[in-house]
């Protein structure tokens, strides 16, 4: 049930995710750990500010949809949801080939709590 309503969803941030629509998009299950995550990408200033989850859409960073497929191919032995960690904690550690240092805010992740960054991996493993 829960995976279905996440996959109805994310047929819908597909569709209609845009920098603009961020802040009405629905999230998946708030209960759950990527429904928390999906509301702390989506808070004011987060990381919805520079990353779209829509494919070819650039705001300041890179576009974070299919990111979990890709993300266990970034830096070699590294399982996905380590470099999904490291990207919050640790952003200038690995570089997104085109994108400068420094522009992902390494005191982000100090905003952040454990459980929220826990969370924010959980949210960024659905976007397949
Ligand atoms: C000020 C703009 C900015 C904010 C805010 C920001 N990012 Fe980023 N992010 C970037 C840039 C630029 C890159 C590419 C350079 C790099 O790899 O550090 C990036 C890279 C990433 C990557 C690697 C993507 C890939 O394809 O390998 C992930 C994952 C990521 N960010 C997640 C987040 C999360 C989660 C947040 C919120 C906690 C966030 N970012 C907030 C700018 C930002």
């Amino acid at each position: 049930m829960q995976k279905r309503t996440l996959f109805a969803l994310l047929a819908v941030l597909a569709a209609a995710c845009s920098p603009a629509a961020g802040a009405a998009r629905p999230t998946p299950d708030p209960a759950s750990s990527a429904g928390r995550g999906a509301q702390l990408f989506s808070g004011t200033g987060r990381c919805a500010s520079c990353h779209a989850l829509t494919a070819g859409t650039i705001i300041v960073g890179p576009p974070l949809a299919g990111v979990a497929s890709r993300a266990g191919t970034r830096v070699p032995g590294m399982p996905a949801e380590i470099y999904l960690e490291e990207s919050i904690l640790h952003p200038n550690d690995f570089l997104v080939p085109g994108f400068e240092m420094a522009q992902m805010d390494s005191t982000l992740a100090k905003s952040l709590t454990t459980t929220d960054v826990a969370d924010l991996v959980a949210f960024m493993q659905t976007l397949q």
